[in-house]
């Protein structure tokens, strides 16, 4: 797919097929948040693939959102702050290292025509007794991966003039 499209064709997907991904497939799709940049590439982002479907209940049940347990599989993004840094102004960057991979393997898979569904809202404890995931280490966010059921509507955007600004904030650009 053109980039410009796979941009464009995101779309947060909550109904999904049965089918079972390929793992040549999801090769691809991790191929792509390991090559995304990480704070002095310290590359601290780790991809848990769960497909049990007694995991995927207790995922499920982690989120509290009835709609994700009829997914065929999720990946779950975690990192250990220490496998990250701060910058100058103390702001702390592993959310940071893990949203870009997150974002890197959500495009790679509407490429391959899957979707996806950035999960934020979950119970970060159950998800880390449910995958033995050490201590140490955060769940930033989870998605699931499978061949969309339906076709989604458009999203609404803010027109660039709202969000971008001439060279000091709050000064009208115009394209
Ligand atoms: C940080 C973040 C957390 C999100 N958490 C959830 C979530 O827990 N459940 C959910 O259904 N959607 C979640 N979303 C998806 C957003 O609702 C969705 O991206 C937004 O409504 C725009 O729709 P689109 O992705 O189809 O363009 C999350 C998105 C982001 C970026």
């Amino acid at each position: 797919m053109d980039f410009t499209d796979v941009i464009k064709s995101r779309r947060s997907i909550r109904k999904f097929k049965e089918d079972i991904i390929e793992d040549e497939i999801l090769e691809r799709i991790i191929e792509a948040g390991r090559l995304a940049p990480t704070w002095a590439n310290k590359q601290g982002v780790r991809y848990i693939i769960v497909k049990d479907s007694s995991l995927i209940k207790e995922i499920a049940n982690a989120t509290t959102q009835k709609w994700t347990e009829n997914v065929p599989m999720f990946i779950v993004v975690c990192i250990a702050p220490n496998k990250s840094g701060k910058n100058m102004n103390n702001l702390e960057y592993f959310t940071v290292d893990a949203a870009i991979c997150m974002e890197h393997l959500i495009l790679a898979a509407t490429n391959e025509g899957l979707g996806t569904c950035w999960i934020g809202w979950f119970d970060e404890y159950k998800i880390k007794s449910t995958l033995s995931i050490p201590e140490k280490v955060r769940v930033i966010a989870l998605t699931p991966l499978g061949y969309s059921k339906y076709t989604p509507r458009e999203q609404n955007r803010k027109p660039i003039e709202q969000i971008c600004f001439s060279e000091k904030y709050g000064t009208k650009i115009k394209f």
